[in-house]
């Protein structure tokens, strides 16, 4: 769920309604339904517009779809879904950010079925390497049974465990990288942002990028916020006011943002 999904679901719905009442200008009916339209077909001509996936990261997206999350019982974590695979626009950007950056050391901090870690380490040159970090034992290991028929899935360390933990271990070890990608649960993001910047995890050049930093548009347009809606509003607004970075919040998806050393 994004906010463009959001709004053309609710578009749909409207122009459902309308269209079914008499007496309504045709008009409003015709430019309702191109507002439909305009939110409903952007992320299909996103898609379209991007470079396809490759059959590893295709892979990993089928094998995710068929299992039945909801009836997957987890003592361990949170519930996990479906939805929250980035996917193939967002991939592909990571992707790219990768190879623009000309990361050699990348970190992940949520890695769930291992899409986007994948996709990050079809990027790297030869000896590059992707630490991914992972609370759930159980969605680890889907992970790294499909990095092992993946081409690029040898340059994956996937550290099983709550990531704070593993980042703790990662900045006494003297680790640093030169992207990271924040997208485990919302609440620790500031804890994992502060982590990162205050331990020598990032390194210098380094890019944060942060997913759902948009959720589901919560932040400006929610009557109500969910804990993951004020977490992020949270987050957002430390971020907006820490001088040590600059950063863009860019609306891809439910929004990615971009963080660097000022
Ligand atoms: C949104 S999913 C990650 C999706 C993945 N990056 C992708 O694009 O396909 C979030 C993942 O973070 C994991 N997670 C939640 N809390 C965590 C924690 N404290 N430490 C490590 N992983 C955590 C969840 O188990 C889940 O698999």
């Amino acid at each position: 769920m994004t906010p463009v999904s959001i709004l053309a679901a609710k578009l749909e719905d409207l122009a459902e309604r309308i269209g079914g009442c008499d007496g309504v200008d045709p008009q409003l009916k015709a430019e309702l339904e191109q507002a439909r339209a305009l939110a409903a077909g952007l992320d299909p001509y996103l898609s379209r517009c991007t470079t396809p996936e490759s059959p590893a990261l295709r892979a990993i997206a089928e094998r995710t779809r068929a299992v039945d999350w909801e009836r997957r019982a987890s003592g361990s974590s949170a519930p996990l879904h479906q939805g929250m695979l980035s996917g193939h626009v967002e991939g592909q950007a990571l992707k790219f950010l990768v190879a623009l950056v000309g990361a050699t050391r990348v970190l992940e901090i949520g890695m769930f079925t291992g899409y986007s870690a994948l996709a990050m380490a079809e990027a790297l040159p030869a000896g590059g390497e992707l630490v991914a970090c992972e609370l759930d034992p159980d969605v680890a290991a889907f992970a790294e049974r499909c990095f092992a028929e993946s081409p690029s899935g040898d340059r994956i360390e996937v550290e099983v465990g709550p990531a704070l933990a593993t980042l703790g271990r990662l900045a006494a070890d003297a680790r640093s990288f030169d992207l990271v990608f924040i997208d485990a649960d919302k609440g620790g993001y500031l804890d994992y942002l502060r982590a990162v910047l205050d331990t020598g995890l990032l390194a210098p050049g380094g890019v944060i990028c942060v997913d759902n930093t948009l959720l589901q548009g919560q932040p400006w347009a929610a009557a109500e916020l969910s804990a993951n809606g004020k977490a992020i509003a949270a987050f957002n607004a430390a971020l907006a006011a820490d001088p040590r970075v600059e950063q863009v919040l860019l609306p891809l998806r439910d929004g990615l943002t971009l963080v660097r050393w000022a």
